[in-house]
């Protein structure tokens, strides 16, 4: 879900709209807005669809004013509908609120509101937060902000919420916990974001609220920030780093695309400063105070989720193979509630592009507490998975607003590299010439990437051919097992095919009975050291009649001639094969869906960055 909110003196509705659009890819099914005019009325309109149905919706309405938070929302608790979009209203419509998260003890507050006569119209956990600040209010007798204090004390659960209150234009109050919040300080005018997304085209100047913090951002004077429990804190104001033309689409008709053709610039950037210009070495500046953390580590542990999980996947190879140390890959959400081992001298990678995804956070705390290092691969700057780890590294792909990861992928897998080589030297388990071999090859990436930039025809071609398929079968093995499952997943997510990324030996314990000459197979043939084996796969394939589209090495003649299609890359070192073969499909699942008229950017049902757990 998304939130933004604004108080000065301009016009509120279009900033607000502006915000939401810019939000629309962290959640999606409704949006809602609460404005107050000149007379101090309180009004809120809201609708399920997207912001374009919002505005749609508005159109007749008195949307004047100059102070106003707005929403949009991704279905946690109740249905895409009006009446469960935010804000909620509380019970005499002076109080109105936006929230992201889940308030986890809703069902007993609720009961008990129930109990005193309140009438709910929403299945949220949202109303009930609401309608318990009035109810706090009515009972202690106290203005709003002790209020919310006063309620927030008693909620169990995550939330990011923004304020409003009729009679009184002067004021949003602001609280997170477990969701992130950022108020944006202009001249005379106050911004509040889940992210900076909706705030940088106004001022670069924050303040990132912290966990149980509360702010009262008043007009025409500096926003004072508390706890919960009502002792003030200082903030300093930050910089953003984040600039608006990253978030435009630059002349391309989807942001994916984009953010597909900007990898050969985005690895440049994520490599920057840390292989030297020489090009004979790496220097992570997370790691140099914690190189005895990765020299003594008895295991890796990867936690992430979706696309990070993948890099994860990819990152167990590279640990492994160059710094001969055990890793361990978990789904975050699995990892922490399965009490899991972790010894103190384990070291945690937690890999996530907005660094906000809850059950990563969560993973972290636990291995935090006990007593593990961890170690952050985050793309946005200053999130909240940065703000709990002891060290980190920056994927530096700048803003990723294409809800399918791409651009943020290759750069995670590109920092697990750097991690991988540069551990593996401190730890002498790679050869001089085999690192300087590596990283040479490292530099040669992004060139390469263009290389194969430069078919994509051919794969929009291709992809005619598949647009009505039912299911697809993604093979490989090694280092393009977790492409597979990648190349599977980018399929799923925006053009709703079903696919199935598989290793491919595997395919013979079970996904072989679904072949038949209707089922296409993306095999991933580049060349490695089990290279003859893939190439028994696909022959096993071929025997049943399966449609193969193998993503070959230049020049590959025999895959071609069992191929039905194939996509050439050029050819690299095994483990940094990924960087490569992981572009044609993402070039692939965009034409498809985009050949099937879906919704690339923001594919139904799916969040950007997911902030419930
Ligand atoms: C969501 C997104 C995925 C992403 C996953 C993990 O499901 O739709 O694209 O891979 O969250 O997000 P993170 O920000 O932690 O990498």
């Amino acid at each position: 879900c998304g939130i933004v909110g604004y108080i000065g003196f301009r016009d509120a509705y279009p900033i607000l709209i502006k915000g939401l659009h810019r939000l629309e890819y962290r959640g999606y099914d409704s949006a809602g807005v609460a404005l107050l005019n000149t007379d101090k009325e309180l009004s809120v309109y809201k609708a399920k669809g997207r912001v374009n149905d919002l505005e749609e919706y508005v159109k007749d309405k008195d949307i004047s004013g100059t102070i106003g938070i707005a929403h949009t929302r991704w279905a946690t608790h109740g249905e895409p509908s009006n009446a469960n979009a935010h804000p909620h209203y509380s019970q005499t419509e002076s109080i109105a609120l936006i929230h992201n998260g889940i308030i986890e003890n809703y069902a007993v507050l609720k009961a008990e509101l129930l109990k005193k006569g309140y009438k709910f119209q929403s299945s949220t956990d949202t109303e009930v937060l609401v309608q318990f600040i009035e109810y706090v209010q009515n009972l202690n007798n106290c203005d709003l902000f002790s209020a919310v204090q006063i309620a927030l004390n008693q909620v169990v659960g995550a939330y990011a919420i923004a304020i409003v209150e009729k009679g009184n234009p002067d004021q949003i109050i602001a609280a997170r916990k477990s969701s992130p919040l950022v108020i944006g300080i202009g001249e005379g005018e106050f911004f509040l974001g889940s992210d900076a997304s909706p705030i940088i085209e106004y001022t670069n100047k924050v303040i990132y609220l912290n966990d149980e913090e509360i702010a009262l951002i008043k007009r025409n004077d500096e926003p004072k920030v508390f706890t919960i429990s009502n002792v003030e804190t200082t903030h300093e104001i930050k910089e953003l780093e984040l600039n608006l033309s990253e978030l435009e689409r630059g002349g391309f008709p989807h942001y994916m695309l984009k953010e597909i053709y900007e990898q050969p610039q985005t690895l440049k950037n994520c490599m920057s400063g840390r292989v030297n210009v020489e090009g004979t070495n790496i220097t992570l500046s997370g790691i140099i105070d914690y190189k005895d953390k990765f020299i003594n580590a008895r295991r890796i542990i990867i936690i992430a989720c979706g696309t990070s999980w993948h890099a994860g996947l990819i990152g167990e190879y590279l640990f492994e193979e160059f710094c001969r140390i055990p890793v361990e890959v978990e789904y975050a959400s699995e990892f922490r509630y399965r009490n899991p081992v972790i010894y103190e001298d384990d070291v945690v990678i937690a890999i996530s592009q907005s660094g906000e995804t809850a059950d990563s956070l969560a993973a972290i705390e636990l291995a935090r507490k006990a007593g593990a290092f961890v170690y952050g691969v985050c793309n946005v700057i200053g999130s909240s998975i940065p703000r709990n780890t002891d060290s980190g590294s920056y994927t530096h792909c700048g803003h990723e607003i294409g809800v399918a990861s791409t651009k943020a992928f290759t750069a995670q897998v590109t920092v697990l590299t750097m991690m991988a080589l540069a551990i593996a030297k401190e730890k002498n388990t790679i050869e001089e010439s085999r690192y300087l071999d590596l990283i040479k090859e490292l530099q040669n990436i992004p060139a390469k990437i263009e290389k194969i930039l430069e078919h994509d025809d051919k794969i929009k071609q291709l992809s005619k051919i598949f647009t009505y398929a039912q299911n697809f079968i993604y093979l490989g093995r090694g280092y393009s097992y977790p492409i597979a499952l990648e190349g599977a997943l980018k399929l799923k997510e925006i053009s709703y095919i079903h696919a199935e990324g598989y290793p491919a030996a595997e395919m013979k314990h079970g996904p072989i009975a679904l072949i038949d000459n209707e089922m296409p197979i993306v095999a991933i043939g580049t060349n490695n050291n089990i290279y003859d084996k893939v190439v028994s796969n696909i022959q096993e394939i071929k025997a049943r009649k399966g449609r193969v589209i193998a993503i070959i090495n230049e020049g590959d003649e025999d895959i071609k001639k069992m191929a039905d299609h194939y996509i050439e890359i050029p050819a690299t070192e095994e483990c940094l094969d990924p960087l490569l073969s992981c572009i044609p499909l993402q070039l692939l699942a965009y034409h498809i869906a985009v050949n099937k008229n879906r919704d690339v950017d923001m594919p139904r049902n799916l969040a950007k960055s997911v902030t419930v757990e």
